[in-house]
């Protein structure tokens, strides 16, 4: 029922309102990966600290299972479970049964499954993303990639990723709207030295300047008005020692299965007629250390919302209980560097219910309360509330339906969605213009 006259209105439409979305709150959201809550101290990093003061931010926020980084990445764009976007680990089989890391397919299990910095450009009115590193981002979408894009390089440093950040918002004739950043600490170093190392502290810090950075540039560019900031992580992190190791040789034959192992989480895909006998043997070993739990697909807890995809078929699910980890390569690397002793790794991928797993949320601008304690929410309903934000058409024919809702966030708005129908930027309060005169004396305290 497309008729041609309505269509010319559209495009008239497009045209005069290109120039009225550069006035309209652009959303920026940042993530820092593995930054645990808890790691936000005012003595340490007094920057964040000082932002999650003036911010509206849950104590935590709740991660997708398994905890890791891909998944919940994917989980945030998207809107959709791990069951339904089908990213259920970094690492992970492919429809071949072999193993597959960031490959088309592993974010291609259903193509109809569109990130939001592609929904945003579907919306047109000269909307533009800009997508820096984010997991997921370099592949195409039903053939569309975003107006800016910069592929994952941790070579490239922190600073100029958010210059170039800053370009996107301020160029001339297409400004990004939307701003998804990435940046792969204190994740990395957390893994190799464990949560509590003087390495990764040194990462914190390193957080902290960069939020510091962020808001300088703002301040200094005068977005500050304009900019709704996220500032997240995916999940958290702990530390397992040697003697938390879980050897699956000590249960079951290693020529009975394939696996693809990530710490806490392992796919076994037993050889043919082999799928009871090692069931069995790894549900005994499970029974008798008390150290993970085993399951059949279907077994697999709802609330998890992991076990309703094809890509688990065949497979004996594993998961590590709290500070263990099954053995694998990673941790071999690590050990041939230091004694059993010395052994300490930071991991991640438990219950998604486990505190040292819970992801960090912070959100400032023009739209949301300031200096607000809220209430945990999912991280699936990331896109409810940027879809929101950036008044996406929820019921376009492009539009799909997604798992998160708008009911855990609009905690965080100052006016209720229900309550903002065409909501506009004009009778903002400058509410980042207050957090960052406060956060200016703090600067001074702190020098
Ligand atoms: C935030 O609110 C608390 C009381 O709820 C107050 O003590 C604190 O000073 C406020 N912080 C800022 C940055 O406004
Ligand atoms: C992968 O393994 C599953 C379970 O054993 C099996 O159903 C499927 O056919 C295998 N796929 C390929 C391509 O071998
Ligand atoms: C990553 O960035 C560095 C520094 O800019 C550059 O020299 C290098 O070629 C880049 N690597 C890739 C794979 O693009
Ligand atoms: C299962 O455990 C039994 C007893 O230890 C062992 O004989 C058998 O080989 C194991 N099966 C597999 C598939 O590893
Ligand atoms: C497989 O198990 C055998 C016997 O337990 C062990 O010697 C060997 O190192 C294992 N191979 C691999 C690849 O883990
Ligand atoms: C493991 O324990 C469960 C619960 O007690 C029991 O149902 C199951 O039979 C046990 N499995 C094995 C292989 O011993
Ligand atoms: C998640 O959303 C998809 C539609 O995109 C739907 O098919 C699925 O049933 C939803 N899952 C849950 C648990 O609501
Ligand atoms: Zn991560």
């Amino acid at each position: 029922m497309y008729r041609p006259a309505v269509l010319c209105l559209v495009a008239v439409f497009a045209v005069v309102t290109a120039a009225t979305v550069k006035r309209h709150p652009v959303t920026v959201v940042v993530s820092f990966d593995g930054f645990r809550p808890d790691y936000i101290r005012p003595d340490v990093t007094p920057h964040m600290a000082q932002f999650r003061d003036a911010s509206a931010a849950p104590p935590y926020m709740r991660s997708a299972f398994p905890t890791k980084t891909f998944v919940n990445h994917f989980t945030m764009a998207t809107g959709l479970n791990p069951e339904t976007h089908g990213v259920l680990d970094n690492t992970m089989f492919d429809s071949h049964n072999e193993t597959m890391h960031y490959t088309y397919e592993q974010f291609h299990y259903d193509d109809s499954v569109v990130p939001i910095w592609i929904q945003n450009e579907n919306n047109g009115e000269g909307r533009h993303s800009g997508v820096m590193m984010w997991p997921g981002s370099e592949f195409p979408y039903q053939g569309k990639t975003p107006t800016y894009i910069e592929v994952y390089n941790n070579s490239i440093h922190w600073n100029s990723r958010i210059d170039t950040i800053m370009s996107w918002i301020e160029n001339e004739n297409q400004p990004a709207n939307l701003v998804f950043a990435y940046f792969e600490e204190p994740d990395r170093t957390g893994h190799k030295k464990g949560v509590g190392s003087q390495e990764i502290q040194n990462q914190i810090l390193r957080v902290d300047g960069t939020v510091k950075y962020i808001l300088e540039q703002l301040k200094y560019k005068n977005l500050e008005e304009k900019i709704n900031l996220i500032i997240l992580s995916d999940h958290g992190m702990e530390t397992v020692t040697y003697d938390r190791m879980i050897f699956l040789d000590d249960y079951v034959s290693n020529m009975t299965y394939k696996s693809v192992i990530t710490g806490p989480n392992a796919f076994i895909l037993p050889n043919t007629g082999k799928f009871d006998e090692v069931y069995t043997n790894l549900s005994s070993g499970a029974n008798t250390s008390k150290t993970f739990y085993v399951f059949k697909k279907k077994e697999l807890p709802d609330r998890w919302h992991m076990k309703n995809n094809p890509r688990l078929n065949g497979i004996i699910y594993l998961l590590s209980k709290p500070s263990h980890a099954f053995w694998y390569s990673f941790y071999q690397n690590i050990l041939d560097k230091t004694t059993k002793e010395m052994f300490r790794t930071g991991t991640h991928g438990y219950d998604n219910d486990d505190p040292l797993m819970h992801a960090l949320f912070m959100v400032s601008g023009p739209m949301f309360k300031k200096n607000f304690t809220a209430q945990p929410f999912d991280n699936v309903d990331l896109y409810p509330l940027i879809s929101h934000l950036l008044t996406l058409d929820e019921t376009a024919n492009y539009a799909r339906p997604v798992n998160g809702t708008i009911a855990g966030v609009e905690q965080l708005l100052l006016s209720p969605k229900s309550s903002s129908a065409g909501t506009s930027s004009s009778s903002s309060p400058h509410v980042l213009a207050g957090i960052l005169a406060t956060f200016i004396d703090a600067l001074k305290k702190y020098q």
